[in-house]
């Protein structure tokens, strides 16, 4: 680690082409690492953003690789130091048809307990064990995980409005119960990060994002750019199963795709980082949010008769902090998401 892992510069991103992959890409390039991306498609539009990134020309390689086919993984990452495993499957396409829940309301639904379990455990969990495999036959030097708030919060133990931290996990046994598959393969998958690095004498580190928005740059929307434009125009998705009557007050710990990235950067290269770290500038009702942005762009449609108030999401990222991570302002993030979503023409 230390000093080795500054000067040797060649690092693995799975799932390069994703909303979040996309800028660690960015950032490792204009860093001057050289980058393995895998994506599993080479040669598709979805990917064409990361080949106009500045360095990429002769930076940047894009592997085909599937998380379950192993051969392919341990082609993406032979020669590399490093690896930053982001891939994984995001409820998005399954969301179902817009349904009007009240005259002020629009309503989408995940029916995140349609997702077949094997659609997301099987990528999500024995993916990563695959990656990991493949990162000990490169002999890689550290992994970053990118995990999210979803293994941290989900526990029927805890006070709903206490601050969770690091050493807070999310119930697996509840979170099947409940049909939180994506919150499940998230638990699943960094605990068993965890105990493969501590069985074999591989260094991984964990990063646990909360909602990422940001700009986009990748084609395909994400889940949380989603989440993020619908609501600008009066849309609620309902993140988790089951009936909800009204919209929830819910708190959502909100941070920059572009300071996730800088926070990936620092648990890769800083010798001192080990475990787990929380990734959340900022929690907010998404009452307060509608108000923000109400105020930003008084002209869109935003969402009204809020319900109770949900404090389960509650997180805090002093221990990122402690490692010299900063983010920025709030509105900065969501004018250059807005601004992004119209230049794409998401907007009009
Ligand atoms: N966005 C957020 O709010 C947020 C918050 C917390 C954590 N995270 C985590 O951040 C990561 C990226 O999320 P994102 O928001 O950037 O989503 P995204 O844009 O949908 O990216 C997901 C990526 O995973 C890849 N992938 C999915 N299944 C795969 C498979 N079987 N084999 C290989 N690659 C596969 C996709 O590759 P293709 O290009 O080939 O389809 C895609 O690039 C995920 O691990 C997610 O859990 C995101």
């Amino acid at each position: 680690m230390g000093t080795e892992m500054e000067m040797e510069k060649r690092v693995c991103v799975t799932g390069a082409g994703g909303f979040v992959a996309s800028w660690i890409v960015k950032l490792l390039l204009s860093n001057g690492y050289i980058v393995h991306g895998t994506v599993r498609d080479p040669g598709g539009e979805k990917y064409a953003h990361l080949n106009k990134l500045e360095r990429a020309a002769y930076n940047l390689k894009l592997f085909k690789a599937d998380l379950l086919d192993y051969g392919s993984l341990v082609s993406a990452i032979a020669g590399c130091t490093g690896v930053i495993h982001v891939a994984c499957p995001v409820p998005t396409s399954t969301i179902s048809n817009p349904e009007a829940r009240s005259a002020k309301n629009k309503w989408l639904c995940i029916p995140s307990f349609l997702i077949r379990t094997v659609e997301m455990l099987e990528p999500a969990v024995k993916g990563t064990l695959i990656v990991l495999r493949a990162c000990s036959e490169a002999k890689v030097k550290r992994v970053v995980y990118i995990s999210s708030a979803a293994a941290v919060v989900k526990n029927p133990k805890w006070p709903e409005d206490w601050v969770k931290h690091e050493t807070c996990w999310s119930d697996k046994e509840y979170c099947r119960a409940t049909e939180n598959w994506y919150f499940l393969a998230k638990t699943e998958a960094e605990s068993i990060a965890f105990e493969y690095g501590k069985q074999n004498g591989l260094d991984v580190v964990a990063v646990n994002p909360s909602f990422v928005f940001g700009p986009v740059m990748q084609p395909v929307l994400n889940f949380s750019t989603l989440l993020l434009l619908k609501f600008v125009k009066g849309v609620y998705i309902q993140i988790e199963p089951g009936d909800v009557d009204g919209v929830p007050n819910m708190l959502w710990g909100i941070v920059d795709v572009r300071d996730v990235a800088d926070a990936v950067l620092l648990a890769y290269k800083k010798p001192e980082s080990e475990g787990r770290y929380i990734c959340v500038a900022y929690n907010i009702t998404i009452k307060d949010l509608a108000e923000k942005l109400k105020s930003l762009y008084p002209d869109q449609t935003y969402l009204e008769n809020f319900g109770e108030d949900d404090r389960e999401y509650c997180v805090t990222s002093e221990k990122l902090q402690k490692l010299g991570w900063t983010y920025r302002q709030l509105e900065e993030t969501l004018v250059d998401s807005i601004k992004s979503y119209k230049k794409a023409g998401l907007l009009d």
